[in-house]
């Protein structure tokens, strides 16, 4: 190691000395006699370490010691103090020095100084290199996140622009039945769109803020498929729950396909009600509760589906990947239909 140091000391006969043994090992001494001559070598050129005397003419090494630190300036500085009075020493490394050596008139001194010196450096070197490694971490975290919110936000875009497309289609399409299914198609892929939407709005990109993500799904299908007819509310009420994306989609897709169910045929002809969502935590901490329900005009499950199925088949297979499954508890009125999500970790 060639450390570059810097002594400030009144005494220029004892850094002559210090120079010519540190010089040996191949270390730069540079004298300081007081501390304006200090900060104006500190000012002018790079250092690795300051040693510093406990005895100046004007002042102690302790009122130097809270200008530099007052200054900014955080090399790591060796104290020197001739008086053997431990809270001398104490009061220095308070005050921000990195070690301490006696002064004697013994062999003893050269030998600890460069030590202690070496010490110093070393270790400044080793801390500004973890604060180097921390800070490029950060970096590279921050980075990877904005990369990650800009995707999202690009693959939300992108599938608004699907679903802008099949609205086109609905549009244009002469068969009520095509118009149909079309609109099914756009609202789950909407589901979609918004779980890429609500990742790069949260603060967490892992994580969908479920209560966000369902209150905007719910207001894009009632908007898909409001009648001009009758006004069928549809009803969230979500605790704030944070779910990964995929798991979150699979949610999101589930209450496409109930709440449309729901729409299309629990209340047909001129009958209308409520449609009810909710996404609770139970009281075993990792599960969640999702039901959908209505008090319309009911069906038995093993029935024949009145549509094409497809939904069915959706829902079974989110919920198979989410390792639940969908069951329907028998009720006086209407459809409750019911999903356990387990939360994990
Ligand atoms: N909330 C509900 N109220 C009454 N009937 C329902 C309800 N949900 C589903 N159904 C019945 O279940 C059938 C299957 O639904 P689904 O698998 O989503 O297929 P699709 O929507 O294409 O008909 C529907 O055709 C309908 O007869
Ligand atoms: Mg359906």
């Amino acid at each position: 190691m060639n450390a570059r140091i810097l002594y400030l000391d009144d005494d220029a006969a004892i850094v002559r000395l210090v120079e010519k043994a540190l010089g040996r090992s191949g270390h730069t001494v540079v004298h300081a006699e007081h501390l304006e001559a200090a900060m104006q070598l500190l000012a002018d050129s790079e250092f690795d370490v300051i040693v510093l005397d406990h005895y100046l003419r004007q002042m102690t090494g302790h009122d130097v010691l809270h200008r530099l630190r007052g200054e900014g300036i955080l090399l790591p500085v060796v104290y020197v103090t001739g008086s053997s009075e431990a809270s001398i020493a104490v009061e220095a490394l308070k005050a921000g020095a990195s070690d301490y050596v006696i002064k004697t008139v013994s062999d003893d001194f050269m030998p600890l100084l460069a030590s202690a010196i070496e010490q110093s450096v070393a270790n400044a070197q080793l801390r500004l290199a973890k604060a180097r490694a921390n800070e490029e971490i950060r970096l590279a975290k921050e980075r990877a996140e904005a990369l990650l919110a800009e995707v999202n936000h690009r693959v939300a875009n992108s599938l608004a622009l699907v679903a802008g497309l099949l609205r086109l289609q609905i549009g244009n399409s002469r068969s009520a039945e095509a118009k149909a299914e079309l609109t099914e198609t756009q609202a789950r892929i909407s589901a979609i769109a918004g779980m890429h939407r609500s990742l790069y709005t949260s603060d967490d990109v892992s994580r969908v803020e479920m209560d966000k993500y369902l209150a905007n799904l719910v207001t894009e299908i009632a908007g898909s498929l409001k009648s001009r007819e009758k006004a069928i509310p549809l009803l969230l009420d979500a605790d704030t729950i944070s779910l990964t994306p995929d798991r979150a989609v699979s949610v999101g897709m589930i209450v496409t396909e109930l709440a449309t169910n729901a729409f299309k045929y629990a209340y047909p002809g001129d009958a209308s009600g409520e449609i009810r969502i909710r996404l609770k935590t139970s009281d075993s901490e990792n599960t969640a509760l999702l039901t959908v329900e209505d008090d319309g005009i009911g069906f038995s499950s093993g029935a024949a589906p009145r549509g094409t199925g497809l939904g069915s088949r959706i829902v079974n297979s989110m919920a198979a990947s989410l390792g639940t499954g969908i069951s329907y508890p028998p009720v006086d009125r209407g459809t409750v239909a019911e999903v356990p999500i387990n939360l994990g970790t």
